[in-house]
């Protein structure tokens, strides 16, 4: 129940305000004995010629109290007490009767919501910024779908540009099959590493990768061959990781899929005339914009990236007709998207007002140092399995006689992945440090998961909390904490995708399982005298459970029912 809409409903029977305004007006407390909610009485006073006071007692007297403990009017505020017991039954009945689909909506029907994430290169490492890409992307997707939007999820894959010709020269020049068929990332990384050492030295090398890449894009058969070649090579260890982490994708349509969609956008550009020449190159100007021009077409009259950008946002338009479309792609491409947006703006599409870029800050590792330059690089195939090797070395420490331990290793070493990228904001930088990742007692993957098991293995022990329940008993703060915190569930999500920040979601799941913890320390459940009370408390319990389940799923961690 939404305590908040009930108050603003029952206020506004009395009061001549938008239910909003009231909504809006209605403020938390700051001390538990002023009650759940207050509302104050200044704003009335002019319309109500009265003091605010006296506004407030009268409103006592005239609101309807069903459902709350009591409503006492402390000077210009009216405070609102919950029935605590009531408050719980009604949240939690919901929960247990809504299970898995407790927390969603129907607010986003009929809207679709383009995701462009992950979106590695072909041919080099999918690294940890794609990964903190497919973190959130990913995430952004589950949670829109669970408000009955349609997320569309778009792999805007780099498998286009110049560097390809340079690949091919590469790779006629220097490649071992044998190792190209094994790993096939790591020996075009090699490959392509060489070539631009070897460049530096001879330059005759960029001459021929340039050639190169102008037989590719004329669509000469032995180059696209290769082409095509690295591209299914990388899509396959790109799929493994995919896999591991168990997201998928609407859509692979990559750079290369608008060589014959730019055409027509550059025409349009020309025809509105917003193309001027500059060093040869032809620019959108965005100086009133106080933004650098936005190159469209190079001197050589090859497009770029932001040529490829824009004929997808077109096409995006045009396919899906989007109500939002986002990129989740590092903050570094900042300015990259605000010109691709403007530029669509100033071709007078006022829809480039719904193209959000949702940037990301960098990724550290507190053990390591790379450097890029020498293609240093964690793969993160590799990196995701360190985490399960590491998880299991815990398990086996912890809990040696637990039963799948690989299965249950792997799904909590995912999850501490995945939950240190979306812990916190996402423009702040991240320093992976295993020791803390891996803490089950910090705030962490493992902590949550672990929170979860441990309810699971509560109510197995109880087997049967089917009976009758008596919630009028859980008024202690830490069951009124805890079941305010699993009513809250549905809003975190909202904000959430308000602010496209899962780590709101996150951060509300860690708050759960620490009011859980909170609540299982200050009560022994299973020896609660009461059998009604019992039940009550172990309803609580399997609700916890559920949300935590429920979040987790959100933003794609699963849970384990023992560890
Ligand atoms: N491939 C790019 C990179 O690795 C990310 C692409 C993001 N999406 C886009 N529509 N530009 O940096």
């Amino acid at each position: 129940m939404d305590y908040k809409k009930v108050i603003a409903e029952r206020i506004k029977e009395h009061i001549d305000l938008e239910l909003e305004v009231i909504e809006g007006l209605i403020e938390i407390p700051p001390k538990p004995d002023m009650g759940d909610y207050a509302f104050p009485c200044f704003q009335l006073a002019k319309s109500f010629r009265k003091a605010p006071n006296m506004i407030a007692a009268e409103l006592k007297t005239k609101i309807n109290g069903e459902g709350f403990e009591k409503i006492e009017a402390l000077g210009p505020y009216l405070n609102f007490f919950m029935d605590k017991g009531a408050f719980a039954k009604v949240t939690i009945d919901k929960i247990l009767l809504e299970g898995d689909s407790y927390g969603t909506s129907e607010i986003g029907k009929g809207k679709n919501i383009t995701i462009d994430f992950s979106s590695p290169n072909i041919a080099k490492p999918f690294h940890v910024g794609h990964l903190f890409s497919t973190a959130i992307g990913n995430a952004l997707y589950k949670m829109f779908n669970s408000q009955g939007y349609n997320s569309i999820g778009i792999n805007h894959l780099g498998d286009w540009g110049t560097q390809f010709g340079k690949l091919i020269s590469a790779y006629k020049r220097w490649v071992d099959e044998d190792a190209l068929e094994k790993e096939p990332i790591k020996e075009l990384l090699r490959i392509y590493v060489k070539f631009h050492d070897e460049a530096e030295k001879d330059p005759v090398l960029e001459d021929e990768g340039r050639m190169y890449f102008k037989k590719l894009e004329d669509g000469s058969p032995e180059e696209v061959a290769l082409w095509e070649k690295f591209k299914n090579q990388s899509l396959r260890e790109f799929e493994s990781v995919y896999k591991l982490l168990d997201v998928k994708f609407d859509s692979y349509a990559g750079e290369s899929f608008y060589n014959d969609k730019m055409d027509s956008v550059v025409k349009e550009l020309e025809e509105k005339n917003l193309l001027v020449e500059s060093n040869g190159a032809k620019v959108v100007m965005l100086e009133e914009e106080n933004m650098p021009p936005c190159i469209i077409l190079k001197g050589d009259g090859a497009t770029i990236y932001a040529t490829r950008d824009l004929a997808a946002a077109f096409y995006r338009k045009k396919t899906y007709d989007f109500y939002k479309s986002i990129y989740v792609v590092g903050s570094p491409q900042a300015l990259h998207f605000k010109q691709v947006f403007k530029t669509i703006e100033k071709m007078g599409y006022d829809w480039a007002k719904n193209c959000e870029h949702v940037g990301f800050g960098l990724v550290k590792f507190a053990d390591r140092k790379l450097s890029t330059r020498k293609g240093e690089v964690i793969f993160l195939e590799e990196l995701l399995n360190e985490s399960i090797s590491k998880t299991l070395e815990i398990i086996n420490e912890k809990n040696p006689e637990l039963e799948n331990k690989k299965e249950v290793a792997e799904k909590v070493g995912i999850g501490a992945v995945i939950f240190t990228y979306l812990k916190n904001k996402r423009e702040k930088d991240i320093v992976f440090n295993w020791d803390e990742m891996l803490n089950f007692d910090g705030e962490t993957g493992p902590y949550v998961q672990y929170t979860y098991a441990r309810g699971k293995s509560i109510l197995r022990k109880a087997e049967n909390f089917e009976g009758e329940a008596d919630y009028s008993a859980l008024y202690s703060v830490e069951e009124f904490e805890l079941v305010k915190t699993l009513s809250n569930f549905n809003e975190a999500i909202l904000y959430g995708l308000d602010k496209l920040e899962p780590s709101i979601l996150t951060r509300y799941i860690i708050d759960v399982a620490k009011a859980f913890n909170k609540f299982y320390n200050a009560h022994n459940i299973m020896a609660t005298e009461d059998e009604k009370v019992k039940v009550a408390r172990l309803k609580m319990v399997a609700a916890t459970c559920q949300v935590i389940k429920n979040g987790l799923a959100l933003i794609g961690i699963k849970v384990v029912e023992k560890m």
